[in-house]
């Protein structure tokens, strides 16, 4: 597996590949990798013939009271790691060579980055489109793998790429979770063992809702009542957001269907966020 630091040498490295005819699939993280992240490389290695990780901890979606300064990181544990899942190449670009002085330009997906985390989080997925923007002109993949674990983040790269004719093939992996059923996260770390049970309150919530459903229970401010009351009887928490959305145009709805999807944002006792989702007609 290659270490490359800076994006000239990553364009050149992707050039070249590109003459030799090698389809290269891109893996964009933050690293402090677990499960998920290479459960995404197993994945990008099906579809072509380098996968391309790039570890980029991008500062300019965090907001400023956010977690960017004590986000995990260790960087030997994950080159190790993804050189394991048979990586090609690690990008793992410092600040500076991303954003160096003078960076003034933003892509931003209007409507899908307002509601959910978007209103949440100011700028935030602005950051993202700015930065995954980069990645793909750096990388050139042909293919660009994502979790579902961030659903809205998907979706709204998924329009950009539309709507900016990109020509990245976009795939998504299931949200992979822990065996009590809380979706891993890199920020998982940052929660003691009293403070976990308190997360599970996010997948089981979903389960929840799964359950009402099944039942015939269409009404989402019924469902949501009865899922942020759930979510509240545990200690520390405090709901963001609880959202039925429609999985293909991420739109409030007011009766649930089968494409109906529970999104969730809960930080928990002041100083993790966590995020969670799942379709209300079979939770994944
Ligand atoms: P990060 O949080 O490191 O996640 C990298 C990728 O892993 C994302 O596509 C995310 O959806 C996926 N992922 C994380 N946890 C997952 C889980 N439990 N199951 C399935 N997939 C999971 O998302 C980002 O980084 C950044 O916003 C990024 C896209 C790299 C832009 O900076």
């Amino acid at each position: 597996m290659e270490v490359i630091e800076t994006p000239d040498k990553m364009i050149a490295w992707a050039r070249n590949h590109a003459v030799l005819g090698r389809k290269n699939v891109l893996v964009p993280t933050m690293g402090y990798f677990h499960e998920g992240h290479l459960s995404l490389m197993r994945m990008a290695r099906e579809y072509g013939d380098d996968v391309v990780v790039s570890l980029f901890v991008n500062p300019i979606q965090f907001g400023t009271n956010e977690d960017l300064s004590r986000y995990p990181s260790d960087f030997d544990r994950d080159a190790e790691l993804a050189e394991k899942e048979g990586v090609s190449v690690l990008f793992s670009p410092s600040t500076d060579k991303m954003y160096p002085a003078g960076f003034q330009t933003a892509v931003t997906v209007e409507h899908l980055s307002r509601h959910l985390c978007g209103a949440h989080r100011p700028g935030h997925f602005t950051g993202v489109t700015t930065v995954v923007v980069k990645l793909f002109h750096i990388i050139r993949p042909d293919f660009a793998v994502f979790g579902q674990k961030d659903f809205q983040q998907l979706a709204i790269i998924r329009r950009m790429v539309l709507d900016l004719n990109m020509g990245v093939e976009i795939l998504a992996h299931p949200i992979v979770r822990e065996q009590d059923g809380l979706a891993m996260s890199s920020r998982n770390i940052y929660l003691d063992k009293d403070q976990r049970a308190s997360a599970l309150s996010l997948s089981k919530s979903i389960e929840l809702a799964c359950e009402l459903f099944q039942k015939g229970i269409r009404d989402t401010t019924r469902l949501g009542e009865k899922v942020s009351a759930f979510i509240s009887s545990h200690a520390g928490t405090d709901i963001d957001y609880v959202g039925f959305v429609d999985s293909n145009t991420l739109e409030f709805v007011s009766e649930a269907d089968n494409s109906t999807r529970l999104l969730l944002a809960v930080t928990l006792f002041n100083k993790v966020r966590l995020i969670d989702n799942g379709l209300l007609a079979g939770f994944s």
